[in-house]
């Protein structure tokens, strides 16, 4: 695990989407994972400037989205298929038939969840996977008990989940019960990770993640077991690291894990 802590939100955005941009630079016809939630807004609006000042082309890359919310219509605006459009799809050069997003309308969503794990596949499987972490040590919509080999599948939300997003919602019982996630296992086969936390909100988790035990009780905890994951974090989160990481200056860090 490599971790980048960053005095603010904003820089923590720019380091992320600099990691992004130079992915497509080095391979255009990249496979990305990508992640709803506040915490990527930042870096997909950088993302945007980039597309826009400097020509990021986004033609030939292919996105694979965590999760969905199950019941919402893609056009419902709580669903994260109306999130990846409006905070970024519809800003960049990026061609609709390669979008992929699960469908929380799917009738089959069993059949709907085996067409997606296949679809990666077929794509050449993730090369860069992008996550936010939820307070509870979750992934995408894998919560806090999920097997660490699980593949993509319909799963029920913890009333934390709930709470958390009902902030979204007008009002709490609005928030959908099930979503579909890509599995810990599916995210686990990506190439590299790059996980991004801001918060004091996000400090125990990011504790647990990575000076934790590698344990479902934090589904983000696996994540000790990739080969190439990369933690991008704020002060805020990572206020209760008790490790070295928040003292080596962010320059030393970036200047040391180039590719
Ligand atoms: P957030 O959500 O970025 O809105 O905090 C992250 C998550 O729950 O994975």
């Amino acid at each position: 695990m490599f971790i980048v802590v960053n005095d603010s939100y904003d820089q923590m955005s720019e380091e992320a989407a600099n990691i992004l941009a130079h992915r497509i630079h080095t391979k255009p016809d990249i496979v990305l994972g990508l992640a709803t939630g506040s915490t990527p807004l930042g870096l997909y609006k950088k993302l945007i400037q980039q597309h826009k000042d400097q020509g990021l082309d986004f033609s030939k890359v292919t996105t694979f989205n965590l999760d969905e919310y199950v019941g919402l219509l893609p056009k419902h605006d709580q669903s994260y298929n109306y999130f990846m459009w409006e905070s970024l799809f519809k800003h960049i050069n990026i061609s609709p038939e390669n979008v992929f997003i699960p469908m929380g309308m799917s009738d089959d969503i069993e059949g709907f969840c085996r067409w997606y794990e296949k679809k990666i596949v077929e794509r050449g499987g993730i090369d860069l996977q992008l996550l936010g972490i939820g307070a509870n040590g979750h992934i995408a919509f894998n919560e806090p008990g999920s097997s660490l080999g699980s593949r993509t599948r319909i799963k029920t939300l913890t009333e934390k989940t709930i709470e958390d997003n009902s902030r979204f919602f007008s009002k709490k019982e609005d928030v959908p019960v099930h979503a579909i996630t890509m599995g810990v296992g599916t995210i686990m086969e990506a190439r590299e990770i790059l996980l991004v936390a801001n918060g004091k909100g996000k400090a125990e988790a990011v504790n647990r993640t990575i000076e934790g035990p590698v344990s479902a009780s934090c589904p983000a905890s696996v994540l000790q077991l990739h080969p190439r994951a990369r933690i991008v974090i704020d002060k805020d989160a990572a206020s209760l690291l008790e490790g070295t990481y928040r003292h080596i200056p962010f320059e030393y860090i970036s200047s040391h894990f180039e590719d």
